[in-house]
């Protein structure tokens, strides 16, 4: 796939086949995660797998949509506010930035092996927190439920802003 054709499947999948993905696959799509940049290289992510009959109910339980107890696995994407980088000039923590590059990293390479996921942030914060005994520096910052889509990935018409609305050429 070309990067264009990449970045144009990647969609918001909320329905999935009835097939996990081997173990194999998905670490290629940790892999991705592993490679991405993050200021001062200080790679502030944890990243748990949760396929399993006893935890994925339970992860699947901190979204309140029911379609995403149809993903065979979530991710959860967890920032370490200990570990990230804090521009001097005004204390700003990073983890944030540095936590959605990891992520994009892993969805794309999810899409490029045919696997559908969605950035879910809208969960319950505290109940992924104390399901996985996270301290209080370790902070979950998404889920990404994934899987085999429906239907084959392929690239897709996006409703965006046009270029001029969002660039400025100085
Ligand atoms: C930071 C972030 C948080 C999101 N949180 C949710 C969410 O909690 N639930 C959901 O269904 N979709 C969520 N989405 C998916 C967006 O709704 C979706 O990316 C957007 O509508 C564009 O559609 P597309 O992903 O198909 O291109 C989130 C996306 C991002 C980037």
């Amino acid at each position: 796939m070309n990067f264009h054709d990449l970045i144009t499947s990647r969609q918001s999948i909320r329905s999935f086949k009835d097939k996990t993905p081997k173990r194999d696959v998905l670490e290629q799509i940790l892999e991705a995660a592993r490679m991405a940049p993050s200021a001062v290289n200080f790679q502030p992510w944890e990243f748990i797998v949760a396929s399993s009959a006893d935890m994925l109910p339970r992860v699947h339980a901190c979204y309140h949509r029911d379609w995403i107890n149809t993903a065979p696995v979530v991710v959860v994407a967890i920032g370490n506010h200990k570990e990230v980088w804090r521009r001097q000039a005004d204390g700003k923590d990073h983890t944030d930035v540095d936590l959605s590059i990891a992520i994009d990293h892993l969805i794309l390479q999810a899409t490029e092996l045919g696997l559908g996921s969605c950035w879910v942030c809208n969960f319950d914060v505290d109940k992924v927190k104390s399901l996985f005994d996270l301290p209080s520096y370790q902070e979950p910052i998404a889920l990404i439920p994934m899987g085999y889509p429906e239907e084959d990935l392929k690239p897709v018409d996006k409703e965006r802003k046009a270029l001029d609305e969002i660039v400025k050429w100085v």
